[in-house]
């Protein structure tokens, strides 16, 4: 079985055991997410379901009007159901790396503002600490102007080493939907507070948002290589 295989299980199971008529769906972003929006399409057509979908980027906006879903917003929906979403990693705790397709702001603006959170993943991204299976680092999305000192920052406070995130080698830097600039910080201890990380890194000024998601993911699905499916809650 592929890895895509592996993707498409966790996300139809989200899709069938969370999404209910009259919801509002947050919609994540990256791979995965394209067959919970494949399997949310077939469900409103085949069940007559009443869902509004809310996006977490530009990529997730792409999908629903693809889908020829219902496209809703924060301003009339800022309360949402429930979201589904994609992880980097997932550690024994819960705690998510996010922002591997540099959408982390929007993303966990809409897992605030939801009653849960569902993450879809295949089997490469569980994993018992965070830094075991995914090498990136922790994404970091920050104010262009900022980029080198909070840097210098991060690396002063917590070690580890930074990297501006560039789509092509010695191309200019990757901008987020929001105009903002990654940096990938490649973190060497482990053994870290992410809860304190997180906020420490969110004090420096001209830091936006982190990757990292504590204390907000409900329940995740790891579509395994044979085609059954994991969860953890
Ligand atoms: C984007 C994300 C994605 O959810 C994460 O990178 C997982 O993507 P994929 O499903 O393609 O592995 O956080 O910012």
């Amino acid at each position: 079985m592929s890895l895509e295989q592996a993707k498409l299980v966790a996300a139809y199971r989200a899709v069938d055991e969370f999404v209910q008529n009259n919801n509002i769906v947050g919609i994540g972003s990256g791979s995965t997410v394209v067959y919970a929006v494949q399997r949310l399409a077939e469900r409103v057509e085949t069940e007559n379901l009443n869902v509004t979908c809310i996006p977490t980027s530009f990529q997730a906006k792409q999908l629903i009007i693809k889908h020829n879903l219902i496209l809703g917003e924060l301003d009339t929906n800022p309360i949402i159901d429930v979201t589904i979403d994609g992880a980097d990693e997932v550690d024994a705790n819960m705690t998510l790396i996010k922002g591997g397709g540099g959408c982390l702001l929007q993303e966990k603006i809409i897992a605030s503002c939801s009653k849960k959170m569902i993450v879809i993943a295949d089997y490469t991204k569980d994993s018992e600490k965070l830094g075991d299976r995914y090498k990136k680092g922790i994404p970091i999305e920050v104010v262009p102007m900022a980029y080198v000192p909070i840097k210098i920052k991060i690396i002063q406070m917590f070690g580890g080493e930074i990297k501006l995130r560039s789509a092509i080698a010695k191309a200019g830097p990757v901008v987020t939907d929001n105009g903002n600039f990654i940096l990938d910080w490649l973190f060497t201890n482990q053994d870290l507070d992410w809860d304190q990380v997180n906020s420490e890194i969110k004090m420096i000024p001209g830091v936006v948002e982190t990757g990292l998601f504590v204390k907000m993911c409900n329940k995740a699905y790891f579509g395994q290589a044979e085609g059954t499916v994991a969860e953890r809650s």
